[in-house]
This record gives C-alpha cells, sequence and structure tokens, in this order.
C-alpha cells in the first residue's frame, strides 16, 4: 500500500468528469483502493475520490469516525463505492461545514440533502444499496460530486461562509445573516 499524492484545487483532474469501472479495470482495482484508503488516513480526512489521486475513475472511500460525527450520526468503517449513484430522498438541505484534501486549510458551509439514498458496488463487485443521513449523506454527496468535476466551493452560495480553517471557532453565521438581511 502506498500514500498518494493528492491534487489541489488548480488540477484539471479535479475539473474532469470520471469513468465508471468497467470489469476489465478490477485487478488494478484493488490496489487504488487500498492506496486510496491508506491515503484518506494519512491525510487525515473522512473522504477520498479517485480523481483526488489522478485517477479518473468513478471510485470513492470515505468513513465516519466518532471523533468528527454529530450527536445525532452513526459511526461508519471505511467503505468503498464504485460507480456510486446518489438520490436525495428529501427535499431538505441544511448547511454544514466541509473541508477537502484537494483545497487545504479552508473550510466552508456547504448545503447538502439531508437524506439520501446512494447505490453502487461493493470493492468485490457486489451491489450496494442503502440510505444515509447527516454526517454520512454530507461525505457521500461531497465525493460523489469529485467524480463529476464538482468541489464543495461549486455548492456554495456565499463565499463569505468560506474561512480559514483556523478561524471556524471564531466565524458568526448571525452576523453573516444579519448582514444579509441588510442587504
Ligand atoms: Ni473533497
Amino acid at each position: 500500500m502506498a500514500i498518494l499524492k493528492i491534487a489541489r484545487m488548480g488540477h484539471p483532474v479535479l475539473r474532469q468528469g470520471a469513468q465508471p469501472v468497467s470489469e476489465a479495470a478490477v485487478p488494478d482495482l484493488r490496489r487504488l483502493i487500498g492506496d486510496m484508503s491508506d491515503t484518506m488516513h494519512d491525510a487525515p480526512g473522512v473522504g477520498l475520490a479517485a480523481p483526488q489521486v489522478l485517477v479518473g475513475l468513478r471510485v470513492i472511500v470515505y468513513r465516519a469516525p466518532a471523533d468528527r460525527i454529530g450527536d445525532d450520526d452513526t459511526v461508519v468503517p471505511d467503505t468503498v463505492l464504485i460507480n456510486p449513484d446518489i438520490t436525495p430522498l428529501s427535499d431538505h438541505m441544511v448547511l454544514g461545514w466541509e473541508g477537502c484534501l484537494s483545497v487545504p486549510t479552508f473550510r466552508g458551509l456547504v448545503p447538502r440533502y439531508t437524506h439520501i439514498g446512494y447505490r453502487g458496488l461493493g470493492p468485490d463487485g457486489s451491489r450496494i444499496e442503502g440510505e444515509a443521513t447527516g454526517f454520512l449523506a454530507r461525505v457521500i454527496q461531497h465525493e460523489a460530486d469529485h467524480l463529476d468535476g464538482i468541489l464543495y466551493i461549486d455548492r456554495m452560495h456565499d463565499l463569505r461562509l468560506l474561512v480559514h480553517e483556523d478561524e471556524v471557532d471564531s466565524f458568526r453565521f448571525a452576523d453573516y445573516i444579519e448582514s444579509q438581511e441588510d442587504d
């Protein structure tokens, strides 16, 4: 296993759509998945998409560790989803903090669906289907976006909600709301 170099915002690979994984790609896939998992943990991060490590395939890895999730969320171990297909199961969206290993040192308040369905293939080619809410739903939407060349900042409606990671605790969302109403 190896720690892979992560592309930073500006690298063209992050803006290109990734290709579906076909069975013919499977022999190399096991190594890719192992390396992506190692790279995610080394960073450390809670998700990684293949384009971030310069591989244009529709593969994501993610997790929901105890030290990152909210009170209503469930711990989820390392998970691999190949050719993911995401469907919102509710119109409800909420703002939540996101970061990205390809956009280091920044955090943004990003609107995401609170409840999604997902389908895809597991690392062994088996079909995977499920629903996700909260933290996990956010992570899956973020990683799946990478496969379409979309970064979280593209989902933001107001770049005043994009802050340096050192200022997240000092950021006052109430100030933003008031200033927006004053406009
Ligand atoms: Ni990301």
